[in-house]
């Protein structure tokens, strides 16, 4: 109890200095709030959390978060007298005003002495709203009649579902090391509300500390300060001093040890792995050095990574100071570590300037593939780039078409319109690639010295900041576009913004190796050459990739038995490249990579690897009772929402 209270009077103190400092830089809260989220039942310009401390103990056997938060509010609004908060499968069990000695609360609230530090906390009437089912439950909490407090703590008492959208919960087998079992949340993009009772809008951002009790022989570890030589005692405490939004709050609870990379890097994961993902991603405190000297200091201490079960559906996830990753991106070649590229650069674009709802992502994630692109140039030339740059605008492309096809060109846009929608349903490369596309626009006409400066001032201008592109925009044209000798209109940053499909300013990259590629793929096609002459010696894991997810859909089984014959692809190590020969194999009818096809499904649970594959057998009734029977074994390793997703996917067909 005494602890509890030390670290809530630090807390509050922090949290009340932060207030002023946003008060009286004049900006406070009127950026984000201005926008409202589609997203979020929360009433943010009524009130803003600016602090969640959390308490949770993590129950293996019912697979629960137990415990409670307590979240620092702050008032906007005088009159307001409802607290409105997201939850998703929460079992809310109380909650409480808390009158902690610090702060503002108005003595005549309650019953008793007018000393508030021994006042007991007030217990609050609340209820959950009714369940939809994208946005979870609105958590209504009345206020005290009279309660006007600037500031004030809840503490919400609750449990998590077994079932909660953002955490998962692995069993000894599904871990590497199969001794231990494994949890881990993925809050991105509405799912921190399935495991915290908050404002899930990243329009909000709020520092936070954690205690977290897990089983002794586990170690937890959070987007937070991580100390590297922490006891392993199942009993952990956390600060993030730095205020974040809520889809970056993120927890991880495993048999893991850590291997330091850099003086400031180094990587979490199961202890069988733990050398092979140190190997792996060796040069990440050289992308750091590399990023910061681009785009200014890496504002958040250390950067580590957690290497995370297979079932994890993401690539990686830019969790601060932690970036979560999947353990398909360790290849023993270090050939696909432009994720952890793309993660660490989220640290600037993303995590320091956010988007201020998921109609916005296109600055998180656009900015970010931009960023990602210029660290692997840094590290491994303009080839290497290039040929990444290509394989994003051809996944585009098919993005572009699919959307076409099913006439939904509106999600070709940067500025899109996601209400009444899931934001994990309208995923696609479309933020990642056309972003991209829009910072090469602006490099081709600002060239690479001006543009560095305006992405520098910009991260700046709006650190710790969320907007939305509508901020963005202004920005653009208050601090660039009337800048003399720059030559970009309104109208042609327009059609960037709310035109669909590519702008016919984009500047769309080449890559020489992918010319080579191209024409060896030719004469195998026209049968100028056998699958034994292709000249492959030399060629790179893109390179590959180039080559096989450009062979025609009708290619004959016959035609991939020359190819694996030769080059013995079915049995190929690379996750991505085994993802791209798979979907050849699908469409071809290829049986022989049926075993490969069935054991890559059944242990691998990246999103980007699986879903296509489903897809693709889903074209034919062959394929659709294959998908059927493999599911079946599958479903289990699944992240929850990839599950839900392929559920319906499979419903449908
Ligand atoms: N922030 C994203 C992951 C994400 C996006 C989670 C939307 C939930 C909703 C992360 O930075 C990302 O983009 N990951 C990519 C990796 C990549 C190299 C493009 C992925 O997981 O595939
Ligand atoms: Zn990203």
């Amino acid at each position: 109890m005494t602890c509890q209270r030390q670290s809530h009077g630090f807390a509050v103190g922090v949290h009340l200095s932060r207030l002023l400092v946003l008060l009286l830089a004049g900006v406070p809260m009127s950026l984000a709030g201005a926008a409202e989220d589609p997203h979020s039942y929360a009433n943010i310009s009524e009130f803003r959390a600016i602090h969640a401390s959390l308490d949770l103990s993590a129950d293996f056997q019912t697979q629960q978060l137990s415990g409670y938060v307590d979240l620092t509010m702050t008032r906007l609004d005088d009159a307001a007298t409802e607290l409105k908060l997201d939850t998703r499968d929460l079992a809310v069990a109380k909650v409480e005003l808390q009158r902690a000695p610090a702060l503002d609360l108005p003595r005549t609230v309650g019953e008793g002495k007018a000393d508030s530090r021994s006042a007991r906390p007030i217990p609050l009437k609340f209820k959950l709203g009714p369940v939809d089912a994208t946005l979870g439950a609105p958590l209504q909490i009345t206020l005290p009649a009279k309660f006007d407090a600037k500031t004030f703590v809840v503490r919400i008492q609750y449990q998590t579902s077994p079932g909660a959208s953002g955490l998962q919960w692995l069993t000894p087998a599904q871990t590497a090391g199969k001794q231990q079992p494994y949890m881990y949340s993925q809050s991105q993009a509405i799912h921190a509300r399935s495991w915290i009772p908050l404002q899930d809008t990243p329009a909000v951002r709020l520092t936070y500390d954690a205690h977290i009790r897990t089983p002794p022989n586990l170690l937890a570890v959070m987007s937070a300060e991580n100390a590297v030589d922490t006891p392993r005692n199942g009993d952990y405490r956390f600060r993030m001093p730095q205020a974040i939004p809520s889809y970056l709050f993120a927890l991880g609870v495993g048999d893991l040890t850590f291997k330091a990379i850099g003086p400031r890097t180094g990587v979490y994961a199961e202890k069988v792995i733990v050398d092979a993902a140190a190997h792996e991603f060796a040069d990440v405190e050289s992308m750091v050095i590399a990023c910061e000297q681009l785009f200014g200091p890496y504002r958040w201490g250390r950067y580590d990574m957690l290497i995370l079960p297979p079932s994890y559906m993401w690539g990686g996830m830019e969790n601060p100071r932690l970036t979560f990753l999947t353990p398909t991106a360790i290849a023993g070649d270090r050939s696909l570590v432009s994720l952890i590229a793309h993660e660490l650069a989220h640290s600037w674009s993303g995590n320091l300037v956010t988007n201020a709802s998921w109609a916005s992502i296109w600055l998180n994630e656009g900015f970010t593939t931009y960023l990602e692109r210029r660290i692997v140039e840094a590290l491994y030339g303009p080839d290497r780039r290039a040929m990444e740059d290509v394989l994003g605008l051809q996944s585009v492309k098919r993005d572009i078409a699919n959307f076409t096809q099913r006439g939904e060109l509106q999600f070709t846009k940067l500025n899109v319109d996601l209400r009444g929608r899931d934001p994990d349903d309208s995923f696609s490369d479309i933020p990642y690639e056309k972003g991209r596309l829009f910072i090469g626009f602006l490099e081709s006409r600002l060239g690479r010295p001006k543009l560095d400066a305006f992405l520098r001032d910009y991260f700046d201008h709006f650190a710790f900041q969320s907007v939305n592109t509508g901020d963005f925009v202004s920005y653009l044209e208050t601090y660039l576009l009337t800048q003399p000798g720059i030559h970009i209109t309104k109208a042609e940053v327009d059609e960037w913004m709310n035109g669909t499909g590519l702008p016919s300013t984009a500047v769309l990259p080449t890559s020489n190796a992918f010319v080579q590629v191209d024409t060896q793929r030719t004469e195998w096609l026209q049968g100028k050459r056998s699958a034994q002459q292709l000249e492959t010696a030399k060629w790179s894991t893109q390179q590959w990739l180039n080559f096989l997810d450009n062979l025609p859909h009708d290619l004959t089984a016959a035609r991939l038995t020359e190819l694996d014959t030769t080059f013995k692809l079915t049995a190929a190590t690379n996750n991505e490249i085994a993802h791209s020969w798979l979907l050849d194999a699908i469409r071809a009818g290829y049986a022989p990579a049926w075993p490969r096809l069935e054991q890559f499904l059944t242990t691998i649970g990246r999103r980007k690897l699986v879903k296509d594959l489903y897809e693709e057998l889903l074209k034919t009734p062959d394929g659709k009772a294959r998908a059927t029977a493999i599911y079946a074994k599958a479903r289990p390793l699944y992240q929850v929402p990839l599950a839900q997703q392929l559920d319906a996917m499979l419903r449908q067909n």
